[in-house]
């Protein structure tokens, strides 16, 4: 009985199982899919080389598209090698950035923060990121801009935002905003601190930006999907950004 019980189940697992394994392996189309990678260098080549060719095939206007294929390569980083850190100038907890490889269609950039540290609301306009946490903890809050809502450059105007995600990543976790979604945010490393790689790509624009101070910065400690806040763009100078 046990024989025939064996037996009636291995068609279902030849016939079922190994169509779904095999399709997992394949490339589909013309943009190869991430492997295994031990190295970074390696992974940063066939990385570019297959957002150009899914550019190339499918073109740049679907942002949101184009990120979750970078979302796929994200996943399948070695973590880059120790770059060289500079401090964020006018951080009140120390933070240090590391340009990790420019270029097109991406930028890999590192960040590290000390416990508790908080990189305060700014955008992105024209831009796209995948942010990675590597090691420690921190909580990454998302925004978007209200509608009829002055423009980042405006800076002096208020300006409300919405909060629709927060992220409290650990090691290997990651979060992703688009030129259309998701495109403000605030960093606070958690308490052993944070380190993380983020993939940027820039459709429009040089990458000028805005912080947003906050005109009541507790309320984003206690996250509410949809709440409205107020706040003023600042600029680009972080000291005039801090609560
Ligand atoms: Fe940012």
């Amino acid at each position: 009985m046990q024989r025939r019980t064996l037996f009636s189940l291995l068609p279902f697992t030849a016939g079922a199982l190994a169509p779904m394994l095999s399709s997992a392996t394949e490339p589909s189309g013309s943009v190869p899919l991430p492997r295994q990678y031990d190295n970074f260098t390696d992974w940063l080549t066939v990385a570019r080389s297959a957002a150009m060719s899914y550019l190339k095939e499918f073109g740049a206007d679907d942002t949101e598209r184009f990120m979750r294929l970078l979302s796929l390569w994200a996943c399948a980083m070695p973590l880059p090698p120790d770059p060289t850190w500079q401090p964020l100038k006018d951080a009140n907890t120390p933070i240090d950035l590391a340009t990790i490889a420019g270029g097109r269609p991406f930028v890999v950039s590192a960040f590290r923060m000390a416990p508790g540290a908080l990189l305060p609301l700014h955008c992105h306009p024209g831009g796209g990121g995948i942010t990675l946490c590597t090691s420690g903890s921190l909580v990454i809050q998302h925004f978007e801009l209200c509608e009829d809502q002055p423009a980042f450059s405006n800076t002096g105007a208020r300006a409300d935002v919405r909060q629709v995600r927060v992220a409290q990543l650990a090691h290997h976790q990651a979060t992703m905003f688009t030129p259309t979604m998701a495109n403000l945010h605030q960093f606070h490393a958690g308490p052993t601190g944070a380190a993380g790689v983020e993939i940027a790509v820039q459709w429009q624009g040089a990458g000028e930006f805005s912080f947003l101070k906050l005109e009541q910065p507790a309320a984003v400690e206690h996250f509410s999907p949809g709440e409205r806040l107020a706040g003023r763009w600042v600029g680009m100078q972080l000291a005039a950004a801090y609560p």
